[in-house]
C-alpha cells in the first residue's frame, strides 16, 4: 500500500505494510540510517524519533499509524535547541560508544522544547526509555543541564 509521510520537513512516499515498523521504513526505505535499531521490542530506545514533537520508539509504531504526523530524526533535528545539545555534547563528550545517542539526543531536543529548566528528575524521566550499554548516564544528565543554559 502507498503512505505518505512527511519526514525531516520532507514529503515522502512509501510502498509498504501498514503495520511494518516505522524504524525499517526510516532505515531501509528512506535511508535514514542514524535511527538504531537495538531491541526491536520497544525497550531499549536506540530507535527513538520525534513524532509531532514527541519522542516514540519508531519500533514499536506502525507506520500506518503515523498519517499526518511530522516525523523527525537525528538527521533532521535543526533549530536552536538542537544545536545547544550538539555543542553541549561535543564540549562534554558525551558519548562512549555512540549507539543510543541518536536515539538520547533526540529525546533530550523534545525534553528542552517542552521543558527549557529541567531538574536531574526531568532527565532522568524523560530519558528513562534509553538504555545506554555504557553507563554514562551522569555525563549524559550533565550535558542535557548544559544544553539548557
Ligand atoms: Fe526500539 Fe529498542 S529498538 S526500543
Amino acid at each position: 500500500m502507498t503512505l505518505r509521510l512527511t519526514v525531516n520537513d520532507q514529503r515522502r512516499r512509501v510502498e509498504t505494510d501498514p503495520e511494518t515498523p516505522l524504524l525499517w521504513v526510516i532505515r531501509e526505505q528512506l535511508g535514514l540510517t542514524g535511527t538504531k535499531f537495538g531491541c526491536g521490542a520497544g525497550v531499549c530506545g536506540a530507535c527513538t524519533v520525534q513524532l509531532d514533537g514527541k519522542p516514540v520508539q519508531s519500533c514499536s509504531v506502525p507506520v500506518g499509524d503515523v498519517g499526518r504526523q511530522p516525523v523527525t530524526t537525528i538527521e533532521g533535528v535543526d533549530g536552536p535547541v538542537a544545536e545547544a545539545v550538539r555543542r553541549a555534547w561535543l564540549e562534554l563528550d558525551a558519548a562512549e560508544c555512540g549507539y543510543c545517542q541518536p536515539g538520547m539526543i533526540v529525546a533530550a531536543i523534545a525534553l528542552l522544547r517542552r521543558k527549557p529548566h529541567c531538574t536531574d528528575k526531568d532527565i532522568d524521566d524523560a530519558l528513562r526509555g534509553n538504555i545506554c550499554r555504557c553507563g554514562i548516564y551522569d555525563r549524559i544528565r550533565a550535558a542535557v543541564h548544559l544544553a539548557a543554559r
